[in-house]
């Protein structure tokens, strides 16, 4: 009985499969989903979104700073890249001349006591007699951080130090890579006696011509021996002639970026204690700083970009500084919590650094670099990824009670993650850090609808889709990361402020994978991750408005609605915006409610971020493959019907009829026009 009814069950279901490929019902069902989302537009619904929600996270990682958002041309400007182990390491400096013209070596001569190295060239060719030199000089050059970019018309202001035991005759030029063609130049001369002692020397050049991948030389056709430390190029147009790559913090700006976290990361930790970022050696006139090895990320910064520059950079940005200290842990070593006081004074110093009277201390180092005011510094991170660590809390509860006793507004973040269960610890916010792959990404939209609305805020410090998904960037990892974006926005309530991470890579160094910003020593874009985020740019201190969505079959979508007063032309719209995440079109029928009649306009517009395929990316060759795509939405209303695209981020941006026309009666006629 049994085996006859089951083979009877399975001739129906092959029948059923035959007919359904006559009738292609299979392809039926696979076809465009449908999606109903209610969007509640009633005041009482509505719920604030933190003003600091979205931010940025910088990490000196891939060279983000020194040859990278840092305008400094020059790398290793002051020939201490070695350290005091290989004080002759002068790389990336080159010597031009074979050892019979000219002898290169480093010493501690320098007049700076902090960076004791200096280079010390024995010129052996002269002019005349029998060692001649070569037309164009011996001496050295810098190719910068991958080549120099030089720009015709562009000045570019250099400064080196100089001492020479002969008559000087240097010759400072901007040429091709290698050693060819004359950007700009100009020579410095004079007595021995000028220059018997160290010489600061500046000049500006003007470029006549555009090289991408230009080098620095210093040269000379005259024997004698001549010391050189602390040489700069600097372009003078950088973003609000503070220093700054303005293509770079161009594509900063346009995020909005509420906040800025900074300078790490692991960069902040070190494998080793001795390797950490320190902000005392940061600060203080350039020449004078030490620089330092960041032996996580393997490579040598002058400290141009230091903790006085990543303050003003937050100023310029109107973002709020995130300053991360470390709190005596790095990834190798640790200090006590009982010898830990010296790390807790640091930090207070710094904290009197940012903000403290320009009579204190140093306050009055921070006025002496020419900003008397106060930065903006409400916000500390205690270490970075360090929870795990030995000394982690009892070093932490040392910074809590030292800088909540002397600054008890400032906000203190633990590395504790407190999503799902309330932290062992006094703090203000949590980091929550997730790197992961795209499908486990996007689930994470639901990551805190469970986390207490009581305890610390979150801070989503860094995220990011990593491993196979993301490529180098890819649309499927930007995708998962939108939808975990709306489910922070939804709750944000429980999360604070989020950041993606890392936010640059220059393409010579890509030390993590993927990036926000690729850049070189000229060229950038964002990959799709980078665009994701200027959907939520005017969401930070926007009204959430309450929202459901009931899709039939998928779980693969996932939407939020946001009012704002847009910052570009101050009207007021409601932004709906929807991932689809799965592989078919999704017809959505969207219904507003608590709406007053005729109080949308009847066009809107709508961004769709998608491409051919979903593991597509931009590239320097094709910086717009996939990029947000800005429509004509027509037909706008309380009630209306969407397709939206799969593998899709689309916003819907509706705008709101002012109330002042609604008042004098325009509305029809404003409403006709369309
Ligand atoms: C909109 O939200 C308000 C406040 O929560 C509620 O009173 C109202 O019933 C909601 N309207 C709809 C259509 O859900
Ligand atoms: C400096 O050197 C250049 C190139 O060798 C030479 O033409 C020039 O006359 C020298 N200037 C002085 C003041 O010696
Ligand atoms: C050399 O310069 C240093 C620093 O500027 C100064 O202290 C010193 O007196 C100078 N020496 C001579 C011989 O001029
Ligand atoms: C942008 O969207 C419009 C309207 O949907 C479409 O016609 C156009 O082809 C799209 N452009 C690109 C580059 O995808
Ligand atoms: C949206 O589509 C549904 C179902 O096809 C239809 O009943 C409804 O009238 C449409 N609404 C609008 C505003 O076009």
């Amino acid at each position: 009985m049994g085996s006859s009814k089951a083979s009877c069950t399975v001739s129906l279901f092959q029948l059923f499969i035959v007919v359904c490929l006559v009738f292609q019902c299979f392809a039926r069902v696979h076809a465009d989903l449908s999606a109903t989302l209610i969007v509640n537009a009633s005041d009482a619904s509505g719920k604030p979104i933190p003003e600091t929600l979205f931010g940025i996270f910088f990490e000196e990682i891939n060279h983000a700073g020194a040859g990278g958002i840092w305008a400094e041309l020059v790398s290793n400007r002051g020939f201490e890249a070695g350290g005091p182990n290989t004080p002759s390491n002068i790389d990336p400096w080159s010597i031009i001349g074979s050892g019979s013209l000219i002898n290169v070596e480093t010493d501690r001569s320098s007049c700076f006591d902090r960076n004791k190295v200096a280079l010390r060239l024995e010129v052996l060719c002269d002019s005349k007699g029998d060692n001649i030199c070569p037309a164009d000089g011996v001496g050295v050059y810098n190719p910068g951080f991958w080549g120099m970019n030089i720009e015709q018309g562009k000045k570019y202001k250099v400064v080196f130090y100089v001492r020479s035991t002969e008559s000087l005759n240097l010759t400072v030029s901007l040429t091709g890579s290698n050693g060819v063609g004359n950007l700009a130049s100009f020579v410095i001369t004079g007595s021995a006696l000028d220059f018997s002692n160290w010489t600061k020397v500046e000049t500006l050049l003007v470029a006549k011509e555009t090289n991408h991948n230009s080098r620095l030389q210093l040269t000379t056709t005259t024997k004698g021996v001549i010391w050189l430390d602390q040489v700069s190029a600097m372009p003078l147009d950088t973003y609000k002639g503070h220093g700054f790559r303005s293509d770079l913090v161009g594509m900063l700006a346009d995020l909005k970026p509420k906040f800025i976290r900074f300078p790490g990361g692991c960069f902040v930790e070190g494998e080793w204690l001795r390797n950490a970022f320190r902000w005392q050696a940061t600060v203080g006139p350039w020449e004078e700083r030490p620089g330092h090895f960041g032996d996580v990320w393997m490579y040598w910064t002058d400290d141009g970009l230091g903790y006085f520059e990543f303050l003003q950079l937050a100023e310029d940005l109107d973002a709020l500084p995130i300053w991360v200290f470390n709190n005596g842990v790095s990834h190798n070593d640790q200090v006590d919590t009982s010898a830990v006081l010296p790390f807790v004074q640091e930090a207070l110093d710094g904290i009197e650094f940012a903000r403290g009277d320009p009579t204190s201390k140093w306050g009055s180092l921070r006025a002496d670099m020419g900003h008397p005011e106060p930065f903006d510094l409400r916000y500390v991170a205690v270490g970075n990824e360090d929870c795990g660590k030995k000394n982690y809390r009892g070093n932490y509860l040392e910074f809590f009670k030292a800088i909540r006793n002397a600054y008890p507004d400032i906000k203190i973040i633990s590395n504790c993650d407190g999503s799902s269960r309330s932290l062992d610890h006094p703090a203000d916010m949590y980091d929550y850090h997730v790197y992961t792959n795209a499908n486990d990404m996007f689930s994470r939209a639901n990551a805190f609808d469970r986390t207490s609305r009581d305890g610390p805020k979150a801070f989503v410090s860094e995220y990011a889709v990593t491993g196979k998904d993301a490529g180098t960037g890819s649309l499927l990892a930007a995708l998962a990361e939108a939808g975990f974006l709306i489910g922070l926005e939804k709750n944000s309530d429980a999360v604070e402020m989020v950041s993606y991470a890392p936010l640059f890579v220059n393409a010579n160094d890509r030390r993590w994978n993927p990036d926000s910003i690729v850049f070189n020593s000229f060229q950038l874009y964002g990959t799709p991750s980078y665009w994701v985020q200027q959907f939520f740019s005017e969401s930070s201190g926007a009204t959430l408005l309450g929202s459901s969505l009931q899709a039939t079959s998928s779980n693969s979508i996932v939407a939020s609605a946001i009012t704002f007063q847009s910052s570009v032309d101050k009207k007021n719209y409601i932004r709906i915006k929807v991932v689809n995440f799965g592989t078919n079109a999704v017809n959505l029928k969207i219904s507003i409610a608590g709406l007053e009649p005729n109080s949308l306009q009847l066009s809107g517009s709508q961004t769709v971020l998608t491409s051919a395929n979903v593991m597509d990316e931009n590239s320097f060759s094709q910086p717009k493959k996939v990029v947000p795509n800005q429509s004509l939405l027509k037909n706008v209303g309380k009630d209306m019907n969407v397709t939206v695209p799969p593998r899709s981020f689309t916003s819907f941006d509706l705008l709101k009829e002012s109330s002042n026309l609604k008042m004098t009666g325009h509305e029809s006629s404003s409403r006709s026009s369309i």
